[in-house]
């Protein structure tokens, strides 16, 4: 059986001019790797899910844009085709910051050199993305460390959707302690929460874990307080999609659920997640704009047949916001910060 860090999520392959992704909509079933090169195919890898988690969305976007623009040949149409793609590969999904942050960088990098010829310009944008992915992979690395040095060898551990290798570069972010946890013999056990509507926590999460050697058993999200109460958890470890400045923290629905009964029950919530991920810009989680999806998510998907009456109101949003009160701490690849959060993240963000 292969190393779940054999798979590589998400990379360029300029000589195909293709976004490489593992489709993890076929995962843990089939692992199918799929070349994307129009923009279109990128746009909707994204929308779909096929490629997912915040970080990985934002190399995603990057390699794009990256892959896109290699064959634009004028120089007078470089610029502008590069607004366009850049608009419409971000509106592929609204709440991860990720995808605008990568994206930004793209164009900050692109005009600073601005007068240079093609050649030039294209060479940037594949330096610029893949500087992305690899912080992105270095910042997992730390991550792990900073979360491992809160964990005691033998914890129960529960975690929420995928913040794994498949949402990053390389390693994940609430996974990575866990991984290195592995690779020191902290003997955790996981509980993964199977995570309605998409299952990204038995499908991917179940899948990692499993295929790396760790104890994981996997519960129904409506589990999660009975685990809790039995005393299994010691530790709630979460991604996020995007940080307010004041700690709020946008992640996949179901998420802020955890967060209170991880308060009733004394349980230590962490959320992990590189700076890239703090929006300074987000006063409160109230700013945060939730993506809401498709109804039959609900209705029908994974159903032999449909398991709602045809008509039915359905609300569908794919992410809540965890008030930063309930938050222990969160921990990125600058270090760990307790509440109040803000003035840590100034500093990691140098703003204002
Ligand atoms: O809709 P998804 O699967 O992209 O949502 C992903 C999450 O909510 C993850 O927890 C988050 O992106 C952190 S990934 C390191």
């Amino acid at each position: 059986m292969s190393n779940i860090f054999d798979i590589v999520t998400v990379r360029a392959d300029y000589e195909q001019g293709a976004v490489v992704i593992i489709d993890q909509t076929q995962l843990p079933g089939r692992e199918v790797y799929l070349a994307l090169k129009t923009p279109e195919e990128i746009w909707e890898a994204i929308y779909l899910l096929k490629v997912r988690g915040a970080p990985a969305i934002g190399v995603a976007a990057a390699y794009g844009i990256s892959v896109c623009m290699q064959k634009v040949d004028e120089v007078d149409d470089f610029y502008r085709e590069f607004a366009r793609l850049k608009n419409y590969l971000a509106s592929s999904r609204p709440t991860a910051v990720n995808l605008f942050t990568a994206l930004e960088r793209m164009e900050v990098a692109l005009l600073k050199c601005q007068g240079a010829g093609v050649e030039v310009l294209k060479r940037v944008l594949r330096e610029e993305a893949e500087a992305i992915r690899r912080e992105d992979a270095a910042a997992c690395r730390k991550i792990g460390e900073y979360g491992l040095s809160l964990l005691k060898p033998g914890m129960g551990l529960l975690t929420h959707c995928n913040a794994g290798h498949l949402a990053v570069s390389e390693y994940g972010t609430a996974l990575a302690p866990i991984y290195l946890g592995r690779e020191q013999g902290f003997g955790f056990s996981v509980f993964a929460d199977e995570t309605r509507p998409l299952l990204q926590g038995a499908r991917l999460t179940a899948f990692e874990l499993q295929k790396a050697g760790v104890d994981v058993t996997l519960i129904c999200d409506n589990m999660t307080s009975s685990v809790m109460k039995q005393g299994w958890v010691q530790a709630v470890l979460v991604g996020c999609d995007r940080v307010a400045a004041n700690g709020d923290t946008a992640n996949k629905i179901g998420t802020s659920g955890v967060a209170v009964l991880a308060k009733y029950y004394g349980i230590p919530f962490y959320v992990l997640g590189p700076t890239s991920t703090i929006d300074m810009d987000c006063p409160t989680g109230k700013e945060i704009k939730i993506e809401e999806r498709d109804p039959a998510e609900v209705t029908e998907k994974w159903y032999t047949r449909r398991m709602a009456p045809e008509g039915i109101h359905v609300y569908n949003p794919a992410f809540d916001v965890t008030s930063a009160e309930l938050i222990t701490a969160i921990i990125t690849e600058k270090g760990i910060a307790y509440p109040p959060f803000r003035d840590k993240f100034r500093g990691w963000k140098e703003c204002k």
